[in-house]
């Protein structure tokens, strides 16, 4: 494998499990420094140990705990290089706009939108100071179209993800700091096996979408991710980089 990500630290929100742990060891194989970050102490530690690198349990909801996790890094590895903001939830039980209560939607807008925004708000400035920086967050292929399922507080907040990144791409691409959206389709993780748990029949629906005829496999986003993470996208920012096994081209 080429190191591509030689000597860069990362930082890694959701690193225990499913897309952050494959980007995790991908980040890793890529020669990069890997900080793990998540709410699950043992997998965090587990995907820590693994890489090699250092693990910090923390919320991302949680502002203190946000800005504090960024200084770690540093004081931990000198540097931060590359941000990939991916831990996030799935819908609730039947997430339409007709059932989906505002406490459950407050929720889902907390992880996955307000987290960004945290996780951005501290990153940015390590980076400037360097004068250059990759930012990676993860949206979804449904904040750019409408889902064959009903999840209206989960697009809304992927949604809120992709014009964020849009936003900060554009702002910060003078100072070096590229900001770019990961949009996957539906890969095979244990958020998704969770949803498909509930509802059965919801793969099936999908699939029937997906022209690749597959859900994604965590280690091909990871691949993308180190992509957008390294100077082989250096004229990527503000960038909606769509992963779904051709949903959003059918
Ligand atoms: P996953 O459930 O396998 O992993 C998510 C990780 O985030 C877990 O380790 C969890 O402990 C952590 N986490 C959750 N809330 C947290 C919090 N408040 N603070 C810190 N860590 C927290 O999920 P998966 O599938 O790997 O998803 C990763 C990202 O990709 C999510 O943002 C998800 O919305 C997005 N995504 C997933 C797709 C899929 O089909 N699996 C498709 C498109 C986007």
């Amino acid at each position: 494998m080429t190191q591509r990500l030689d000597g860069r630290v990362a930082v890694i929100t959701g690193a225990g499990s499913g897309i952050g742990l494959a980007t995790a060891r991908r980040f890793a194989a890529e020669g990069a420094k890997v900080v793990c970050v998540d709410l699950d102490p043992e997998t965090g530690a587990k995907a820590a140990n693994e890489v090699g690198g250092l693990f910090i349990q923390a919320d991302v909801t949680d502002e203190a705990a946000v800005r504090d996790l960024f200084q770690r890094a540093v004081d931990e590895y000198g540097r931060l290089d590359i941000t990939f903001n991916n831990a996030g939830i799935s819908p609730p039980d039947d997430d339409s706009i007709l059932t989906t209560g505002l406490e459950a939607w407050k929720r889902v807008q907390e992880v996955n939108l307000t987290s960004v925004y945290l996780c951005c708000k501290y990153a940015i400035p390590h980076m400037q100071r360097q004068g250059k920086g990759s930012i990676i967050n993860t949206a979804s292929f449904v904040a750019v179209m409408g889902a064959a399922t009903s999840q209206i507080s989960y697009s809304a907040s992927k949604g809120g993800v992709l014009a964020m990144s849009r936003e900060l791409g554009v702002q910060f691409a003078r100072e070096g700091i590229r900001v770019n959206a990961l949009c996957p389709g539906p890969v095979n993780t244990p958020l998704l096996q969770e949803l498909f748990a509930k509802d059965p029949e919801r793969a099936a629906r999908r699939l029937v979408h997906i022209p690749l005829g597959r859900f994604a496999e965590p280690e091909e986003i990871a691949a993308a991710v180190a992509f957008l993470a390294s100077d082989d996208s250096s004229f990527m920012t503000a960038n909606t980089f769509l992963v779904d096994g051709g949903i959003s081209g059918a």
